[in-house]
């Protein structure tokens, strides 16, 4: 049972949440096996209880609704369940909770959660990470599964009413969901000429000018990351905000007027892959309907599908390029246009799991600056996915060579480059493309021996400012 309830204090105003893990057992079976025991025996078996509580609690707070532990408090009550409640407020909280145990009616509402059935386990694969990155072709069967029929793209009308009627689109995320979110507008601007603004949840207290007649999207994988929340807060209307999650009773999606499935399922890993390749699809998949482009996006998501197995399936050029980088300090990403977006995504990545530094850089930028830290000791991956840019980006990897820097070239099309990848077009490429970036920040971690799943210094659901 999870149970939303809206404390909101002038020192922390924000929806926050508890968890109640409600015993399944058979009290009777356990009075039965304590009866006639000593004092301390009975002690011990009440622990052994306990101590599953406890941890089954726990699991689901981590693994099913992506809840940082450590930001909530275990209470026990009656010895038949044990609750997780925020760090804030957790008398207050949890004497609601008895409240609401005794007939007493609380401000929200209580959702009963069918988690357990779900299986998550990372199946043949080491770690989850890896699990997650081989799910995205499953992930994009998903979307297309749920929001198409017939050649169709079917979303809510609401939200595409209030797409099309207001003057622009703001979308907000943060880390990797604020990374989709800018190719999002790029997809967006171009097909739909809409004005879309990108904010970083975190910073959107800092924006001065804000378009009144909008439609607001969250994208946020967990639906609990506190930017959002707090942003949630200082928007004025809120009567046109839409969520894209993963959790559906995350509190982002309970405080919206609609929200939408990622359809990824759980993400345990840390790093997020799989959600961001979702985020990314459902941003392309609104233009697409807003274009009235229904059945060439579906057909391009087969392509892409096709796309990401040929690189799933063969993966040593990846490690080879892992296995060159890893002792690199630090690296850039070359780009123009879109595939600086997916760069900005892919450094993130490689940041976070092999803790290289590394830098996304327009690769037209270099002169004015940064071209002063290449050296014969640098190594620079480049992206090219749009021919537009093909004689600009080329001379900037020209200059790149003349440092005697290193260099990966990966493209749709270019003879050139080190990995070439199949792509319906531009727009689509970060679809296509993520899985060889996300595996490159995998390997590279692997054969530095590190912990993948949780890299030190980070929590799967930021719910701490
Ligand atoms: C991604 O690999 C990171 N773990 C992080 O940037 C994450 O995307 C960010 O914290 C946002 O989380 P959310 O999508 O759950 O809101």
């Amino acid at each position: 049972i999870v149970g939303n309830n809206d404390f909101l204090t002038e020192d922390y105003p924000v929806m926050r949440r508890y968890l109640v893990v409600e015993s399944d057992d058979d009290m009777d079976e356990i009075a039965g096996k304590i009866k006639g025991l000593d004092e301390e025996k009975i002690f011990k078996e009440y622990e052994k209880f306990r101590a599953k509580y406890s941890r089954k609690t726990k699991k689901i707070a981590e693994e099913f609704l992506g809840l940082n532990v450590e930001n909530y408090r275990e209470v026990e009550y009656d010895k038949l369940l044990t609750v997780l409640v925020p760090v804030y407020n957790t008398e207050k909280y949890f004497k609601e909770y008895k409240k609401s145990k005794k007939g007493i009616e609380i401000k929200k509402d209580i959702l009963e959660l069918d988690i357990l059935n779900k299986k998550i386990d990372k199946g043949n694969f080491e770690h989850f990470m890896i699990k997650e990155i081989y799910d995205e072709p499953l992930v994009l069967k998903k979307i297309l599964d749920t929001y198409t029929l017939d050649n169709k793209i079917i979303i809510s009308e609401n939200l595409i009413n209030d797409l099309k009627e207001s003057k622009s689109i703001t979308i907000l995320g943060c880390g990797t969901s604020y990374h989709a979110g800018l190719i999002g507008k790029y997809v967006i601007e171009s097909l739909v000429k809409k004005r879309v603004n990108v904010y970083l949840a975190s910073e959107f207290n800092n924006v001065t000018l804000l378009d009144e007649n909008t439609t607001y999207l969250f994208l946020s994988q967990s639906g609990e990351t506190i930017d959002l929340k707090l942003a949630y807060n200082l928007i004025k209307d809120k009567s046109r905000i839409y969520t894209f999650s993963n959790v559906l009773t995350s509190s982002l999606c309970m405080l919206s007027k609609e929200s939408f499935d990622l359809c990824g399922d759980i993400e345990i890993s840390v790093a997020s892959t799989k959600a961001y390749v979702s985020e990314v699809t459902l941003l392309i998949m609104l233009a697409y309907k807003l274009s009235n482009l229904d059945k060439e996006f579906i057909d391009n998501i087969y392509i892409c599908i096709n796309s990401i197995n040929k690189t799933l399936k063969n993966t040593s050029l990846i490690k080879d390029l892992a296995f060159k980088i890893k002792d690199y300090s630090s690296l850039f990403y070359l780009g123009k246009g879109i595939d600086h977006f997916i760069n900005l995504e892919s450094s993130l990545k490689l940041k976070e799991v092999s803790y290289i530094h590394s830098e996304a850089l327009y690769s037209g930028e270099l002169k004015h600056g940064s071209i002063a830290l290449l050296s014969k000791d640098s190594f620079v991956i480049g992206l090219l996915s749009s021919l537009k840019n093909k004689s600009s980006f080329m001379n900037n990897i020209k200059e790149v060579d003349a440092r005697e820097s290193k260099y990966f070239l990966v493209s749709t099309s270019c003879n050139d480059s080190d990995f070439i990848f199949d792509c319906p077009n531009e727009y689509f490429s970060p679809i296509c493309i993520s899985s060889f970036y996300q595996l490159l920040s995998y390997y590279t971690a692997l054969y530095k021996g590190l912990d993948i799943d949780k890299p030190r210094n980070l929590a799967k659901s930021c719910t701490v400012e």
